[in-house]
């Protein structure tokens, strides 16, 4: 079987996810027709055309703005379900799923809002096709300490819906230290710790990521090859490193798919895992991102089998879950 077929039929977890990253140019035009929300496009093919991004920082200027036609209940239940039946046609059979809450409060939708709408999907996709679900509040890093401990506070009557709380947004300028506090509030709370470091940020990112906030994951990762002391920790304490090869092309981390270091990484025994990050924005599901790997990099057989162990050993199932796919 050709591997791109076995990539796409075999059972596979994705950990690294932006329910907002996921908005299709076509529900972004049809709820900007709902809310009379002003998008400057004048068609969904003009959406689609305008991503194209020289940085974190040009993707997430844009990321915010679509994200403003997420207005009621019902918006949040579409784009979780459409990113549910994704996962189905993919073989995806768990997903650890990110969402900013502060992307939607501070423009005056409520937690109750979002929250109601992905428990609404996420239950019909565990009832009709046995889809596992977990959720990972992100804070955005740009905006400030005080902010975050707020939007944990809100939060505190979804906490039994909740698994793990990250870090995204702008990285330079904004490093793991910022939070430090408030992280190990999170902690104390009883939450998995994962951050965004190392994706345009240097390796310190990494280290702080690591020694402050205790995270049980990396989300990228991909600059740790530029501390030889760094990587060997991360090795040694088999830290998993989400990467997100299409997201690293398009946000030009690497220039070319052939320079990605993912499969060197994975050769050197890390834990390493492939994730699409914001599939509608970045131009693939998570199927495309190994075929990528395949057809840039060789992948494989047995990398291709490894990457799909990691997807499950790097996730926060319980082990006997885990082993269940393994
Ligand atoms: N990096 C940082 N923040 C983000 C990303 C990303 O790739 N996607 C959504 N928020
Ligand atoms: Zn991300």
């Amino acid at each position: 079987m050709a591997i791109s077929t076995r990539i796409s039929t075999l059972p596979k977890a994705e950990l690294h996810l932006h329910i907002e990253g996921s908005l299709e140019p076509a529900l972004m035009w049809q709820l900007a027709q709902k809310h009379q929300v002003i998008l400057p496009y004048s068609s969904v093919a003009e959406i689609e055309a305008a991503y194209q991004f020289d940085s974190l920082q040009s993707f997430l200027d844009l990321y915010y703005a679509g994200a403003d036609v997420l207005r009621d209940e019902d918006d949040f239940y579409q784009l979780m379900w459409s990113y549910l039946c994704r996962c189905r046609e993919q073989n995806i059979v768990h997903a650890e799923i990110m969402f900013d809450p502060q992307t939607h409060t501070l423009r005056g939708v409520d937690y109750a809002v979002f929250m109601a709408g992905f428990d609404k999907a996420i239950t019909q996709a565990r009832q009709d096709w046995g889809m596992s679900v977990l959720l990972i509040l992100s804070f955005l890093r740009h905006l400030s300490e005080a902010e975050a401990f707020d939007t944990l506070a809100q939060a505190a009557p979804y906490y039994s819906m909740i698994s793990a709380v990250g870090l995204d947004s702008s990285e330079l300028g904004h490093p793991p230290e910022k939070f430090a506090r408030v992280f190990a509030k999170v902690r104390e709370l009883g939450f998995k710790v994962v951050a965004h470091a190392g994706e345009e940020g240097p390796a310190e990112y990494i280290w702080q990521a690591i020694e402050l906030l205790e995270v049980d994951r990396i989300d990228h990762g991909v600059r740790c090859q530029e501390d030889e002391t760094l990587l060997a920790l991360i090795k040694q304490r088999q830290i998993p490193l989400t990467v997100c090869p299409l997201s690293n092309l398009k946000l030009k981390v690497i220039n070319d798919m052939a320079q990605h270091n993912i499969l060197q990484l994975l050769d050197e025994g890390l834990l390493v895992t492939v994730n699409s990050d914001d599939p509608t924005y970045f131009g693939g599901y998570l199927n495309d991102n190994y075929v990528q790997l395949e057809q840039a990099l060789a992948m494989n057989d047995a990398q291709l089998k490894q990457l799909l162990i990691n997807s499950f050993k790097a996730s926060f199932l319980p082990p006997a879950q885990q082993q269940q796919w393994i």
